[in-house]
């Protein structure tokens, strides 16, 4: 053991690096907006990755989870049951579906990740309700995202906002946020439950991808033979929200939010 200089356990970001971050989730943005008003009964969920590929490939940047460990499509496209990863092809979305849309895209090297939960048509209230509240637990978990607090004061903050809107909702616990910045996936882990002032500590120049991934029955989930698409076990719906949070000197930015968390960050 001697005196040594301490390696940074995380990456930490340049203000160059996180404006190429902005560039990316700005790309990401744009993608999934694209898809979200292109969602409606009739469409299959095929069409939605050619629409997001065109946008990232259109603004020059590369879609990250093309060839992802063996991921065949540009975005994840996952309806009901289907919590995450779900792979676009030929089925139609059809009304009442609930259809998560989950996107990253490349700019220099460097990432974005987000995700929303879009209705199909005319849903049940109680669906509604479910992607409500998963929306606002991932602006919960991002407002307590920020330089001083520590990692578990995100997944804390997810758990008692899920908790003060409903008791019954399961929180899924097997898939987590996540570091994110020259790679996809990054430490630390990001955990939509969480102890405060656990884990470590958010310092300027990190990089986390939140996203709450939350059901209306239980939270157990299984993956299917296709070995990504991840289901409850329950078979009943979950919604699942994502954005990319940079700590930078001046705070927190939503790198993947057109305004950057503007809204979100300090709610009136
Ligand atoms: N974006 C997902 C996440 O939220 C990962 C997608 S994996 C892929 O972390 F293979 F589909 F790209
Ligand atoms: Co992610």
């Amino acid at each position: 053991m001697g005196i040594g200089i301490r390696k940074p356990k995380f990456e930490l970001k340049t203000p160059e690096q996180f404006a190429r971050m902005r560039e990316a989730g700005l790309v990401v943005a744009d993608a999934l907006e694209q898809v979200r008003v292109a969602v409606a009964p009739g469409v299959r969920t095929i069409e939605l990755d050619e629409i997001a590929e065109a946008v990232i490939r259109g603004a020059g940047a590369t879609p990250s989870f093309l060839g992802y460990h063996g991921y065949p499509a540009s975005i994840c496209v996952s309806v009901n049951s289907e919590v995450v990863h779900g792979i676009p092809g030929a089925r139609v979305l059809e009304d009442g579906d609930l259809v998560s849309i989950d996107c990253g895209a490349i700019v220099d090297g460097w990432h974005g990740d987000a995700a929303l939960s879009v209705p199909v048509g005319e849903i049940s209230a109680e669906v509604a309700d479910l992607s409500a509240v998963t929306e606002g637990a991932l602006w919960a978990g991002l407002r307590a995202a920020k330089a001083g607090n520590h990692i578990g004061d995100i997944g804390a903050a997810v758990k008692q906002y899920v908790r003060e809107q409903d008791h019954s909702f399961g929180i899924v616990v097997d898939y987590v946020g996540h570091g994110i910045g020259s790679s996809m996936h990054m430490p630390p882990n990001v955990p939509n439950i969480g102890n405060p002032g656990k884990g470590p500590e958010i310092v300027v120049g990190m990089a986390l991808a939140v996203e709450p991934m939350i059901t209306l029955g239980s939270a157990e989930v299984d993956v299917l033979a296709d070995d990504w698409t991840v289901v409850t076990q329950d078979g009943r719906p979950a919604a699942h929200w994502e954005h990319t949070v940079a700590i930078t000197a001046n705070g927190p930015v939503v790198t993947t939010a057109a305004d950057g968390g503007l809204a979100g960050l300090s709610p009136v």
